[in-house]
């Protein structure tokens, strides 16, 4: 379960050159998404979703590996994901995320601990776009 956000926040962010994202889109319809703040050479995922009827169908893997290719060499990723997500949990890992730690009842309605993961980008990327998303 994600939080749900309010349209305002997410205009808020987009229009800050510390987030940047990407759309999956088929014929026009947008699949899903991937939100992160990037600062530095750190970059987190502040969230990631696919409509219902498009998951497990690679969706979330493609939005992930296109955030990857766009990191430069040295960049590192990070995110927090329920302990009971396991589509998320098996997403990141295969896409190459580590365990890096726990916060404990991290998550509300309902209180859940969060898995802390880490992805190091070792190998030469394109540099990430800050603007990629439009509203
Ligand atoms: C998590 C989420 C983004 C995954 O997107 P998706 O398009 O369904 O995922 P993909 O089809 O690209 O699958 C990626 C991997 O996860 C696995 N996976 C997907 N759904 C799964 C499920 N319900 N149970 C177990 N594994 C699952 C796939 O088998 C695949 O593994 P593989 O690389 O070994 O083949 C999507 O389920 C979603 O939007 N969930 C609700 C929001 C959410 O939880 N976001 C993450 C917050 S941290």
């Amino acid at each position: 379960m994600t939080p749900s956000w309010e349209p305002l926040t997410f205009y808020e962010w987009l229009l800050s050159s510390f987030y940047y994202g990407f759309g999956a889109e088929n014929k026009k319809r947008l699949h899903g998404f991937i939100l992160i703040r990037a600062v530095d050479i750190d970059h987190e995922i502040i969230t990631l979703c696919v409509e219902e009827k498009h998951q497990g169908q690679g969706c979330g893997k493609i939005l992930v590996k296109t955030t990857q290719k766009k990191m430069k060499q040295g960049d590192a990723m990070f995110l927090e994901v329920r302990k009971s997500n396991v589509a998320a949990q098996r997403l990141y890992t295969t896409s190459g995320f580590k365990k890096i730690g726990e916060r404990k009842a991290y998550y509300t309605n309902p209180t859940e601990d969060a898995i802390i993961c880490q992805y190091q980008n070792l190998v030469a990327g394109a540099g990430f776009e800050p603007t990629t998303f439009r509203l």
